[in-house]
């Protein structure tokens, strides 16, 4: 269970990251990870559609899982983190296999400063935007970077789910009943200990409700194209059968955002209004 976090800025971000990134990678490298890699992540790689000759920004990319999945698709990317380690560690899958993906240690709130205005065709983010501390200037510098009629898809853990208080309730031979969950208003920076992992460690990140997320990402200009909430596959249920709690609510939740380019175009799967009103 969360406890409310005594600091939730920039430097202590860095630091719990820091401080992650090396159990975060080996947890990931003896299979720990399989929600993202049989689950979560594939569905993500999937919403993002055709990013072939893309130049595509991921924010909070960590040891760089979401930036590889696209640059292995073709598209041109540049991966930004708060982290120093987080990115120490992404560049040493780039060294076993040159992916020529452009790495910056950087505060993402600090966008758009570093690069060009719209010199991004696409931008994605992967579980990260929750465990930032200023999500609306991050929101916005990321709008500012995107060509008109760029995507924007990230994905956080589902606000309705991912409450204060929420626990499995068990039967006797401990399975799972039920999942509890309350105090879904009660907003704020969260702490989270991470275990089996390696090493523990701890996190923070950011309780919202639906309706804030929602609000932020239309204040920073942006068109919501779909909401998405992540099933496991069958296939993903057959080889990890406790992916099944995933199938029973709802663990993530994917924005499909778009920046409105006040024009007509043709409509495809990476440009998607035939006409904005
Ligand atoms: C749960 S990890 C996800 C990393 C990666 N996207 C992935 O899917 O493995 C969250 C990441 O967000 C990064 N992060 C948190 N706050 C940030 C900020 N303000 N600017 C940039 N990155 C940040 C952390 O350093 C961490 O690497």
């Amino acid at each position: 269970m969360p406890k409310p976090a005594e600091k939730f800025d920039a430097e202590s971000v860095r630091t719990s990251w820091d401080e992650a990134a090396d159990p975060y990678a080996e947890g990931q490298a003896a299979g720990r990870d399989y929600y993202r890699y049989e689950f979560f992540g594939p569905a993500q790689v999937a919403l993002c559609g055709d990013v072939r000759e893309m130049r595509l920004l991921d924010v909070g990319c960590g040891n760089g899982y979401f930036a590889r999945e696209m640059a292995k698709r073709g598209a041109r990317v540049t991966g930004v983190d708060i982290s120093p380690r987080m990115i120490a560690r992404a560049m040493q899958y780039e060294s076993v296999e040159a992916r020529g993906i452009d790495y910056h240690v950087m505060d993402a709130a600090m966008l758009p400063a570093g690069f060009p205005a719209q010199s991004f065709d696409m931008a994605t983010s992967c579980l990260a935007l929750q465990d930032m501390p200023q999500v609306v200037k991050v929101l916005s510098g990321v709008h500012a970077l995107l060509r008109q009629g760029g995507r924007f898809v990230a994905s956080i853990t589902h606000p309705c789910t991912d409450t204060p208080l929420r626990a499995w309730e068990r039967d006797a031979a401990g399975n799972k009943r039920w999942l509890c969950i309350d105090r879904y208003f009660d907003c704020g920076p969260l702490q989270f200990s991470w275990s089996g992992w390696g090493a523990d460690f701890t996190t923070e990140a950011m309780h919202a409700t639906l309706e804030q997320w929602v609000g932020w990402i239309l204040a920073a200009g942006y068109e919501l194209r779909a909401l998405k909430e992540p099933c496991p596959t069958a296939e993903a249920l057959r080889s990890h059968p406790d992916l099944e709690d995933a199938a029973r609510v709802p663990y993530y939740l994917f924005f499909d955002l778009v920046k409105p380019d006040g024009g007509f175009h043709e409509a495809t799967d990476n440009a998607p209004h035939s006409r904005r009103r």
